[in-house]
């Protein structure tokens, strides 16, 4: 269990002052300007030791990323854009460190964007985070009043925050989507190259980090990488925001130390499954873009992303879903799918097209008004989205699907069969024939 004394966000449930009285008695804004004095290559090497991998979902390292950025301008200015659009299914972590601990993100802007010689950074807020953005923006407003940002401040590198709030849409949360935005255009995702490093926001050479990502660099750079390399295994350390949502008896979220078990994480800061630990049907560990996984997978299941992905699911946004028995998990699955068709942009015919045709395909099955052999038909379209569209929420609409498929396709085939009247008794092996 993480000891208290390494907790990064220290006021994560708003029981502190929040503002910049309350930042500094808890260790915030404590030697920045000692920290940018290292130089900018000391901080990029610091983040790249400190093994930090972004925490918006992809997992890609936060130092190399920062290093991806121009050493020096060619005239156009960088920025570093915080993607707080935090809009995935059952992710609630950045919302908490914008209400409740926002001078750490108002410093981690500082400093990274000082490793990117940036002078401005653009913070982009789902649109329905009100609070949060009024929290968010008092806090850039009492760094700029203490003079810890803005013009000649006493850090020693002119700088700006611009707090910017979306309309609303989870695609906008995809990086390139959320520069068009920001553009002023619809949010449909660029393709790729060229990556915004070279061309981003108004044609600038751009960085865009999770709030998590940039709100820990701070700390990091003041207790040093080793510190937060030494939590977790190999490739996957550092403490991580965890958000734990559905049926256990307290959902919560809390920083934990990277590579917990699924049980620890449930049991310790939930108050376990609702019913008892036996009583648990499945999870979905990333939020809702990755493969569920059943009961059986759960047990010394490791909390980290080399460990998820080895079982073909995925760390996401650590925001894990608990379902339990008595979840209706086909019906689960296809309410997810109406989300990804609700939430396509449109631009790319198998997701537009793709998305539409799951979720169908899913109410269907849902009741068991299917034939058996369109659950192989769903998994093939499934792989005809995956990979095959401009940006991920193609693959974010697939993976569920396959997962479903993967752990319960007799639960699927047991609707089937009822539907057409073979009617199994329970716990009887459906035989597939029976009803075709
Ligand atoms: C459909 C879609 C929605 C996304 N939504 C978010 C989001 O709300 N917040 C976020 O940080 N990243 C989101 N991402 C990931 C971003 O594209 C990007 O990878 C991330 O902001 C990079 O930050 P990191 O390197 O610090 O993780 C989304 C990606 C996709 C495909
Ligand atoms: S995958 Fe979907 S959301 Fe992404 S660009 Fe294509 S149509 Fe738009």
């Amino acid at each position: 269990m993480l000891a208290d004394k390494d907790r990064i966000f220290t006021n994560l449930y708003g029981l502190e002052d929040w503002g910049l009285k309350g930042a500094i008695a808890r260790g915030q804004w404590d030697g920045t300007k000692a920290i940018l004095d290292k130089g900018r290559d000391w901080i990029i090497n610091e983040m790249k030791a400190s093994g930090l991998r972004g925490r918006g979902g992809a997992g890609f390292g936060t130092g190399l990323k920062w290093s991806f950025m121009p050493k020096t301008s060619d005239g156009r200015p960088h920025y570093l854009i915080v993607n707080a659009d935090e809009s995935e299914p059952g992710t609630c972590k950045d919302r908490e460190i914008l209400r409740h601990d926002p001078h750490t993100l108002v410093e981690g802007c500082l400093v990274a964007s000082f490793a990117m010689g940036a002078h401005i950074a653009i913070i982009y807020v789902r649109g329905e985070f009100i609070r949060e953005r009024e929290h968010l923006q008092a806090a850039v407003d009492q760094a700029r009043d203490a003079g810890l940002i803005g013009k000649d401040n006493k850090n020693g590198w002119d700088f700006e925050i611009i707090v910017h709030h979306g309309a609303g849409a989870y695609i906008c949360g995809e990086e390139t989507a959320l520069l068009e935005s920001l553009e002023g255009k619809k949010g449909m995702p660029r393709l790729k190259p060229p990556f915004p490093a070279s061309v981003g926001v108004y044609g600038s050479p751009t960085t865009v980090n999770n709030v998590e990502s940039i709100a820990v660099a701070p700390t990091i750079l003041r207790r040093g990488g080793a510190w937060f390399a030494s939590f977790g295994r190999p490739n996957n350390v550092g403490t991580k925001l965890f958000c734990i949502s559905g049926h256990v008896e307290r959902p919560c979220t809390v920083e934990e130390t990277m590579g917990i078990t699924l049980r620890e994480l449930v049991e310790r800061h939930c108050g376990g499954v609702r019913g008892g630990w036996d009583n648990l049907l499945a999870v979905i560990p990333g939020g809702a873009s990755v493969r569920c996984l059943p009961a059986n997978q759960c047990d010394d299941l490791i909390m980290d992303f080399d460990s998820l992905a080895k079982l073909r699911s995925g760390l996401g946004t650590a925001a894990v879903i608990v379902m339990d028995k008595s979840t209706d998990i086909v019906r689960a699955i296809s309410r997810l799918s109406y989300f990804y068709k609700h939430e396509s942009c449109g631009q790319c015919t198998p997701c537009r097209e793709g998305t539409g045709w799951m979720w169908r395909v899913l109410e269907r099955m849902a009741e068991g008004r299917a034939e058996k052999r369109e659950i192989d038909m769903l998994l093939e379209v499934t792989t005809q989205v995956e990979g095959h569209t401009i940006c991920a929420l193609g693959d974010a609409a697939a993976w569920p699907v396959q997962g479903l498929i993967a752990h319960f396709r007799p639960e699927i085939e047991r609707r089937i069969d009822n539907y057409h009247g073979a009617r199994p008794s329970v716990g009887e092996p459906v035989i597939a024939e029976a009803a075709e």
